[in-house]
């Protein structure tokens, strides 16, 4: 293959420029040719691409974001939307496509598939950690850390005012960054989707805490669990402690990527050009066991993501 195009989508994550950056200088070292797409899938039905070189991809590796931009693109859900689209990629004598996306992503990057045969491959980038077939997504170790710092920095005022604090993080549907950032900054509880939570054996914890001199408790909550508002009614109403709320917000998504992201987005963008080396279809690209891995996009959707039950388990053991 000759020509191929990377584009971003979705939700940006950390690490995806690194992942352009590799793509960029991989496929040139194996004498390809890269189209960068601006936009996500947009870019790609609207013809807003671009040839890139070496230097393009200069000083962009410790830069959260994504240099391509990102968008979120309802037109390429519709058969005309991915027609526009492909027509474009022929224009341009492009060959393959790289996707650095989720899930939504990977959706297109499989109706792009199924409707013209046209070859793709997908590097999971998503701050959520929520793909069945990859250990970890660009994005999610930066996204912890981020949450780290700020359970640091709360937890300083916290305890100064001997105050709880109920600290909602993202996810979408996953409680990953909730679970890992809980157990590596020492929270007294994380309520994550896959795990049901009782509201009695919450306060009777912290009840427990508060005889112990523990009274500073963060609690952190993934997003969509419940309202961190009435939460913290709930538990004032049961618990003698004052409780703040905070939602962190976008402040996960943003930032340099760590060195976790880095090694990833590299390792996952030279296995994906490698992958246009023969015809394989669509494919994705993640991690299982430290070895990089590729499998058909329909079967790594159809896969049911599990949540890790022993890591909730330690977890909840520690806090307590
Ligand atoms: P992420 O890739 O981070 O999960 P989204 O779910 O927003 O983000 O999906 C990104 C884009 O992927 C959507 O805006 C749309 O363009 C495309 N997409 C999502 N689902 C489908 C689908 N079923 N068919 C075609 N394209 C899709
Ligand atoms: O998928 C990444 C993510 O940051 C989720 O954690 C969150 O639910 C969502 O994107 C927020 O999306 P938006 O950028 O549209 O606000």
């Amino acid at each position: 293959m000759r020509r191929i195009a990377v584009l971003t989508s979705g939700g940006d994550a950390p690490g995806m420029n690194a992942a352009i950056r590799a793509t960029v200088r991989y496929a040139i070292s194996q004498a390809m040719e890269v189209y960068g797409v601006e936009r996500g899938y947009e870019g790609l039905i609207r013809g807003t691409l671009k040839k890139m070189d070496s230097r393009s991809v200069s000083d962009t590796i410790h830069r959260g974001g994504t240099i391509l931009k990102t968008a979120r693109c309802p037109e390429f859900n519709t058969k005309e939307g991915r027609e526009k689209a492909y027509e474009v990629l022929r224009a341009y004598g492009i060959e393959g496509l790289i996707v650095i996306g989720g899930d939504g992503s990977y959706r297109g990057i499989k109706d792009f598939y199924d409707d013209f045969k046209f070859p793709c491959v997908g590097i999971p980038g998503t701050i959520d950690n929520d793909l069945a077939y990859t250990e970890y997504t660009l994005g999610f170790d930066t996204a912890v850390n981020n949450v780290l710092d700020a359970i640091n920095k709360i937890r300083d005022t916290m305890s100064s005012h001997d105050r709880a604090c109920i600290i909602e993080v993202m996810g979408r549907h996953c409680g990953d960054i909730a679970l890992y950032s809980g157990i590596a900054g020492g929270a007294e509880a994380m309520l994550v989707p896959e795990i049901p939570f009782d509201i009695d054996v919450l306060c009777n914890n912290m009840k427990r805490n508060i005889i112990k001199g523990k009274v500073s408790d963060i609690i952190l909550l993934a997003e969509g669990v419940c309202d961190a508002a009435e939460l913290k009614e709930q538990i004032e109403q049961k618990v003698p402690v004052s409780i703040r709320t905070v939602k962190l917000g976008y402040i996960q998504r943003g930032g340099t990527p760590t060195m976790a992201d880095r090694l990833l987005a590299a390792r996952c963008a030279v296995k994906a050009v490698d992958l246009f080396k023969k015809d394989n279809g669509a494919r994705v690209v993640g991690i299982q066991d430290n070895k990089i891995i590729d499998m058909d996009v329909a079967e790594a959707l159809s896969m049911e993501r599990v949540f890790d039950k022993e890591l909730y388990r330690i977890a909840t053991l520690l806090a307590q």
